[in-house]
């Protein structure tokens, strides 16, 4: 499997201020990618410092085997980025302005732009300063996608965006997957990452604390299961399973909570008689709830 992004103690200090500490990440080709974190956790400073926008303090990373430092207009031309306040040229027209990008970038094949506005129904012939926010971020989306890029970088690439064009907006990022490219991209919105991510990293103070495929941080999660029996449930039995965290009974129904697979549970309370068995899978907001809370050691630095 080819690697697009690979960062080795990536870090950025403001000053006095350590903003991201030694991240290193590899993300996969065609995947997405969700960057997700509390507020400041450092989202935007790795996005940019992998755009090349920002030089790091700390480490290195490449992307598509460019580093973003060294080597920073060969990886930028790979790129698709998306900050997360875009404001784009006021006084142009989303036109003038896609234009004017296109000509930087030495061409882009009008017809994916032409797509773009339709799929995303931009307004393209209005100046950017008197767009609204949503109707700016459509064109924001378009100068990342126009040009086909392996790697798109989108920091909260849906804020403003309508639901309808927010879903048409995740169908896009699952072509742009389908085609064997990479899109990484920051977000507080977590059903949308559900819906869209493949792996997802989290973020807590600048230091990353998981990075895993969703399949399989759910597959880990806690999840609830609810077992009614014939008869009385057999409490002994069920707590005696070793993934079982939790178990309460309330009538002929045992109320469990079971960390990663059912299954040895299930086999435990087979010959009791079960007449009806209901699960509740983890959701990621969950899932990442218990992350986010999860305290990490202040700086040991
Ligand atoms: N130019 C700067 N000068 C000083 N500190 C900065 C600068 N830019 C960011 N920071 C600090 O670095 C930390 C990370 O900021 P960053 O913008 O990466 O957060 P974020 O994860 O994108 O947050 P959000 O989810 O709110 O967008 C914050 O504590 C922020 O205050
Ligand atoms: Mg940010």
């Amino acid at each position: 499997m080819t690697t697009v992004i690979r960062s080795a103690g990536l870090g950025k200090s403001y000053r006095s201020r350590t903003a991201l500490h030694g991240i290193n990440l590899e993300v996969p080709a065609g995947v997405v990618f969700g960057y997700l974190g509390p507020n400041g956790a450092g989202q935007t400073t790795t996005i940019r410092l992998l755009a090349g926008l920002l030089r790091p303090t700390a480490g290195r990373a490449e992307v598509c085997g460019f580093d973003i430092v060294r080597d920073r207009e060969r990886a930028q031309r790979r790129i698709g980025y998306l900050p997360g306040d875009f404001v784009g040229y006021p006084d142009l027209t989303g036109e003038q302005y896609l234009r004017f990008l296109a000509n930087l970038r030495g061409g882009v094949d009008w017809s994916v732009v032409q797509d773009l506005r339709k799929r995303l129904e931009a307004e393209l012939t209005t100046r950017i300063g008197t767009l609204s926010h949503g109707s700016r971020q459509k064109v924001g989306i378009i100068q990342a996608f126009m040009h086909q890029p392996e790697v798109l970088l989108l920091d909260e690439p849906t804020t403003g965006l309508d639901p309808l064009v927010q879903r048409e907006f995740l169908a896009l990022v699952r072509d742009v997957r389908d085609q064997g490219r990479t899109v990484f991209l920051s977000s507080h919105i977590l059903y949308e990452v559900e819906a869209v991510a493949d792996m997802v990293a989290i973020l807590r103070h600048g230091r990353l604390i998981v990075v895993e495929s969703v399949d399989k941080l759910k597959a880990q999660a806690m999840r609830r299961i609810d077992l009614t029996f014939e008869g009385p449930p057999p409490l002994a039995d069920l707590q005696a399973v070793a993934a079982v965290r939790d178990a309460r009974v309330s009538g002929s129904t045992a109320h469990i909570v079971v960390e990663g697979s059912t299954s040895a549970l299930l086999r435990a309370a087979a010959p009791h008689g079960v007449t009806q068995i209901v699960t509740h899978e983890p959701d990621l907001e969950e899932i990442f709830m218990t992350y986010y809370g999860q305290e990490v050691s202040p700086d040991a630095a």
